[in-house]
């Protein structure tokens, strides 16, 4: 359909899997095993209500915000979603070019089907990027990356640390793989690749599994970049996270792409705020607090920030939306926000994203707390 008649997020999915490839829509779509934590993390946001205020004069709002200190047009960045050319010719730049027309924050993915510095020079002068890392059992390659990285202007550094190894999402598996993703070799020092369990596991033999919280301090050592782990879902690791000096964490279970029944993030999010404010006030200008899975509306977002988030990730949706109608797609989404922010911002009755507090929204419907 003519990209006008894409009214919400749902359609561009809908878009998506009418004319992707079986393989593309497998690999984007699938979640690990019986994909029971996919579907919780739509179902998660159902659980909570509004609680809207009247009268506070809503003719002016505003959802601009920071993120890390950065500016961002949207209380929502582009989280790191692999092979982007599986779905358009144009992959990832579709994203980038998009972010930096309307002033909102790409994470790229390590395993990006175009080469990280064609994404780069994609970008607009003063662009925010930040960049999400698989460790790789080498390393030198890792290091030499991350350090480019940051000479090339990126912003923080988002280590992905619920994938230790990859889940086994069935639908991808029972795809065979062949290269014709094009991602960038440079990762994969593993010449024994398995091509025949599907495209993830594929191109993930590099991950280091035996990564830990003892390899933080190397990580401090060779970046000034923010770290911020991308997979937390315990206040336990939250804490340790804040302990060990690290800028922030992610709420996040990988879209439900890792464990399966997985808690979502906005359903942990209460209880690692809570256990975050034991260590002092809150919020915390030093630690951030991300939330990603299942957003597909502005309503999502505003919950989750009131529930004490600082911004939301957003994987697939953005994703979805490039796959007929490229960075137009991209933009689209962007603008489909931005309508639906504004209106629920009304109608809740705030005018900017630090009015968001959690008296605005009843969340009781989440597990005990
Ligand atoms: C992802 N995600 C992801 N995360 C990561 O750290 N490294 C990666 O390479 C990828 N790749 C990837 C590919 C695809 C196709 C999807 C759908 C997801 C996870 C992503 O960053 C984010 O956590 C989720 O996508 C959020 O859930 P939603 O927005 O897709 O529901």
């Amino acid at each position: 359909p003519p990209i006008d008649e894409i009214v919400n997020l749902h359609d561009f999915e809908a878009v998506a899997k009418a004319i992707l490839p079986p393989k593309a829509w497998a690999y984007y779509s699938s979640a690990s095993d019986d994909e029971i934590t996919i579907r919780e993390n739509r179902a998660a946001y159902q659980r909570i209500w509004f609680r809207p205020r009247i009268l506070r004069d809503v003719s002016v709002v505003n959802w601009s915000t920071t993120i890390l200190g950065y500016k961002s047009s949207l209380p929502v960045y582009i989280s790191a979603t692999a092979l982007g050319k599986l779905g358009h010719p144009d992959g990832e730049l579709n994203l980038t070019r998009a972010a930096g027309k309307h002033g909102v924050i790409q994470m790229i993915p390590t395993l990006a089907s175009c080469s990280f510095d064609e994404i780069v020079d994609a970008a607009v002068p003063g662009q925010t990027l930040f960049l999400q890392l698989y460790v790789n059992r080498d390393r030198e390659i890792t290091k030499r990356y991350v350090q480019h990285a940051e000479k090339r202007g990126v912003k923080a550094l988002f280590i992905t640390v619920d994938a230790p190894q990859l889940g086994r999402r069935e639908k991808d598996m029972r795809m065979k793989f062949v290269d014709e993703s094009g991602v960038a070799k440079v990762q994969d020092g593993d010449k024994n690749v398995k091509k025949d369990e599907g495209v993830a596991r594929a191109i993930s033999s590099f991950i280091d599994p035996s990564l830990s919280w003892k390899d933080i301090p190397w990580f401090k050592s060779i970046t000034n970049m923010h770290i911020v782990l991308k997979g937390v879902a315990t206040p336990e690791d939250a804490l340790m996270a804040y302990d060990y000096g690290l800028a922030g964490i992610v709420l996040s279970n990988h879209g439900g792409r890792q464990l399966d029944t997985a808690r979502s993030g906005v359903e942990n999010l209460i209880d690692i705020v809570a256990a975050l404010k034991t260590r002092g006030p809150w919020p915390n200008p030093r630690f951030a607090i991300f939330v990603d899975g299942g957003v597909r509306r502005a309503s999502d977002v505003l919950k989750a920030i009131a529930l004490g988030a600082s911004a939301v990730g957003v994987g697939r949706a953005f994703m979805y939306s490039f796959c007929a109608y490229g960075q137009e797609g991209v933009q689209k989404a962007f603008q489909i926000f931005r309508d639906e922010l504004e209106m629920n911002m009304r109608l809740i009755g705030v005018r900017s994203i630090d009015e968001l507090t959690s008296d605005l929204v009843d969340a009781s419907g989440l597990h005990a707390h």
